[in-house]
């Protein structure tokens, strides 16, 4: 069931609630996956806005996710961050799951860093491994969940826009320049995003591999595509939390909790490498 979109003053009065609660100014979001909530606690001089304050903001139900948005200073750039997001599986439509990252928009974000848990498919990645987004398959979008189904907010973006680049090549390279620096041997991959709740079944895995999948999750795609719409630049990090299971009768199970365990051990890595790439899109020279 697809619930109607959101019309824009619903997203205005969303961002001028906020506006009015902070004195910061942030020109990065960052999406927090499962198991990564941490990574707000490095925000400085931060404001907490949860998330059933905010007018029109849908509330997150799922364990490992806080539900709010923390506002403030991090490598000396104000950001705000969502501490937990939203996701189709728990009912959500997808104007819901993207909501924020339009109010993002208009609070003027021009940066989206997303982060998820994800399990590997790429037969080379290991658990631990962190992945920069190359470029994602969005199936709930290509099963018609898209979240730009509805009626065009022209004020957003185009009727039709192009999915070439979701992912910023810019950010994408400084990604890799400041994992080098920093002797993180990222990886580069696809993204498939699946409703979910489900883990896949092997021949699930199987099929995602076969197609060129490298990883796969339950988020992302819907915020990258809404973002990209709006003309923000995106950069995607996936952490390999588990290794998806391929094959009948291994006796190897994922649970949930093996992702928030292994997302937690990968934090103080991805903080690090957020960390370096804020510094960088702080610097005039790469903007
Ligand atoms: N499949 C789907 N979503 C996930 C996984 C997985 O193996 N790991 C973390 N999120």
């Amino acid at each position: 069931m697809i619930s109607s979109p959101h019309t824009l003053e619903e997203y205005q009065t969303a961002a001028d609630f906020i506006r009015k609660r902070t004195q910061h100014q942030p020109q990065v979001g960052l999406v927090l996956g499962s198991g990564l909530s941490l990574l707000a606690e490095g925000i400085a001089s931060a404001d907490f806005l949860a998330y059933d304050q905010i007018p029109h903001f849908p509330v997150s139900t799922v364990v490992g996710h806080a539900g709010r948005l923390v506002i403030g200073e991090l490598a000396g750039l104000p950001v705000c961050a969502m501490q937990g997001r939203f996701h189709f599986y728990e009912g959500y439509s997808q104007a819901q799951v993207t909501f924020p990252i339009r109010v993002m928009h208009l609070l003027g974000i021009h940066t989206l860093i997303l982060t998820n848990a994800a399990g590997g498919i790429n037969p080379s990645f290991q658990v631990g491994n962190l992945m920069v987004i190359d470029d994602h398959i969005n199936f709930m979008g290509l099963a018609g969940f898209n979240p730009l189904y509805g009626p065009n907010i022209d004020a957003f973006g185009s009727r039709f826009p192009s999915m070439t680049d979701v992912y910023s090549p810019a950010l994408r390279a400084l990604g890799d320049r400041v994992a080098a620096q920093q002797g993180e041997a990222v990886r580069h991959g696809v993204y498939g995003a699946l409703s979910g709740p489900t883990f896949e079944t092997p021949a699930e895995v199987r099929f995602l591999r076969a197609i060129g999948v490298d990883a796969v999750g339950m988020s992302t795609a819907p915020e990258a595509t809404v973002a990209r719409h709006a003309g923000m630049r995106v950069l995607g990090i996936s952490t390999i939390t588990n290794a998806a299971i391929d094959i009948l009768n291994s006796n190897a199970e994922t649970s949930h909790e093996e992702v928030l365990e292994t997302g937690k051990a990968v934090v103080p890595r991805l903080m690090k490498l957020i960390m370096g790439v804020l510094a960088e899109i702080g610097k005039p020279s790469v903007d």
